[in-house]
């Protein structure tokens, strides 16, 4: 079959290596891709319908959020194409923060307390007159490019940062005010069908620019799998009291999510607790876990999908099989991210790094002439395998020691809570 993926990240490149490996699929696109995806698929740009019938895709796979929000789901759908990811209206999980805390606040799914407001003046009125102590969370409602999450230390900060993310929201008033929670955060992501959870492996991502998780936040600047804290007895408990709950509220309410739920966790004192949901992979934690999947990729997401013209069977019945091996991808990013980036630096090393056995994932990336060159903040993720996370922490920073380009960056300390 030919598949299309939509995205030009680092996400988009680790589903196209996955997919391409896939015996269902004869050939594969990307819209808009990258460099690096373009030398195992072929890139087109334009509207997301248009080049899957352009192509005569018969499976769309999206990987960003935005698009999700914006119905593209739907819109292949009545195309009469089928596609990987949840409708609009599921994806509101994750393109509003209040809906997905009001769902979670109504079937008693662990989560910290939250109050929302219309409009920035309510929200300031009550922080001003809010008693509880100090740090709190101040989130835009909508998407926000990781920008609209504020973690305030102080009253002044928290008032200072409701017109922040009003901002960074693009001028969108809501504002959800939430409890701030402490612990090891978690990412769990699993495939559904709607009803049916088949998990993946857990993953840590590395979300501040500095060592020692300082400075600003990021994308993701690293992730790596498994992470022990998160024990076996933990996940389980993660699938029955928030992932499969989560799928039966939303059924309840008369929406079906199919995809990928990804639950961003916070292990607290308390336990397990929802931080946010998304309705996507990961970036970048999808190149840490493909790498890890033994199984082909393709039945699970097209089982996901409900994409029965291509008999495959149910979701549970689907092979899903990981590596015992970890696995550490450390994201190399360009001069000022998360700032204002400089693109057009020459990239070089990219084939010894790969004669290292590391897997080179492009993210911001674009071929110039006969050069690559950075082209976004997040430009590369480099992943490796080992027996032992320590082994595969060696074996990813030997990859990242052939890379060099002009203002590289990157965070040596990818898994230092595994040390
Ligand atoms: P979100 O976009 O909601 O995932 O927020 C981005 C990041 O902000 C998360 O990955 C956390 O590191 C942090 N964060 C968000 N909500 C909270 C919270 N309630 N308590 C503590 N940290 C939070
Ligand atoms: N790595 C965080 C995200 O994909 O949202």
């Amino acid at each position: 079959m030919k598949v299309l993926v939509l995205g030009g990240g680092g996400r988009e490149h680790a589903l196209c290596w996955k997919i391409v490996q896939s015996p269902l699929v004869s050939e594969i696109f990307c819209t808009p891709g990258n460099a690096g995806i373009a030398r195992i698929a072929t890139c087109l740009s334009g509207d997301a319908v248009d080049v899957a019938r352009e192509v005569g895709a018969d499976f769309v796979v999206v990987g960003p959020d935005d698009l999700l929000a914006e119905g593209i789901v739907d819109r292949l759908t009545e195309a009469g194409i089928p596609a990987f990811g949840p409708t609009q209206q599921a994806a509101q999980l994750e393109a509003s923060k209040l809906f997905c805390k009001e769902l979670l606040r109504r079937y008693n799914i662990p989560t910290g307390d939250f109050a929302g407001f219309d409009s920035g003046a309510a929200a300031k009125a009550y922080l001003s007159q809010r008693e509880g102590s100090f740090p709190i969370v101040v989130k835009a409602d909508g998407l926000a490019l990781g920008k609209g999450v504020v973690v305030a230390q102080t009253r002044e900060e928290a008032l200072e940062a409701v017109d922040h993310v009003i901002a960074a929201a693009r001028g969108k008033e809501r504002i959800v005010i939430e409890e701030c929670l402490v612990g090891e955060e978690i990412s769990l992501l699993a495939f559904t069908d709607g009803e049916t959870v088949v998990p993946m492996v857990p993953a840590q991502d590395h979300k501040r620019v500095g060592e020692g998780d300082t400075g600003p936040n990021t994308g993701g600047m690293g992730c790596y799998s498994p992470v022990p804290v998160l024990t076996p007895e933990l996940t389980t408990q993660a699938i029955e009291t928030i992932l499969k709950p989560t799928l039966q509220g939303l059924r309840s309410d008369g929406i079906t999510f199919r995809g990928v739920l990804y639950a961003g966790l916070m292990l607290t004192a308390d336990g397990l607790k929802v931080l946010e949901f998304n309705c996507r992979f990961g970036d970048p934690e999808t190149q840490v876990l493909l790498p890890r999947l033994q199984s082909d990729l393709m039945p699970l997401l097209l089982a996901c999908a409900g994409a029965t013209q291509w008999e495959v069977r149910p979701l549970p019945q689907i092979p899903c099989e990981w590596t015992e091996q970890a696995a550490v991808t450390v994201v190399m990013a360009s001069h000022g991210y998360p700032g204002t980036v400089r693109k057009g630096d020459a990239i070089s090393g990219l084939e010894e790094a790969a004669q290292t056995g590391a897997i080179v994932f492009h993210a911001g990336t674009a071929q110039q002439d006969n050069q690559i060159v950075t082209s976004g903040g997040r430009v590369l993720s480099v992943t490796a395998l080992g027996d032992v996370f320590h082994q595969a922490r060696e074996n990813v920073y030997r990859g990242v020691g052939q890379i060099h380009f002009d203002g590289a960056h990157f965070r040596r300390d990818i898994g230092w809570r595994c040390l």
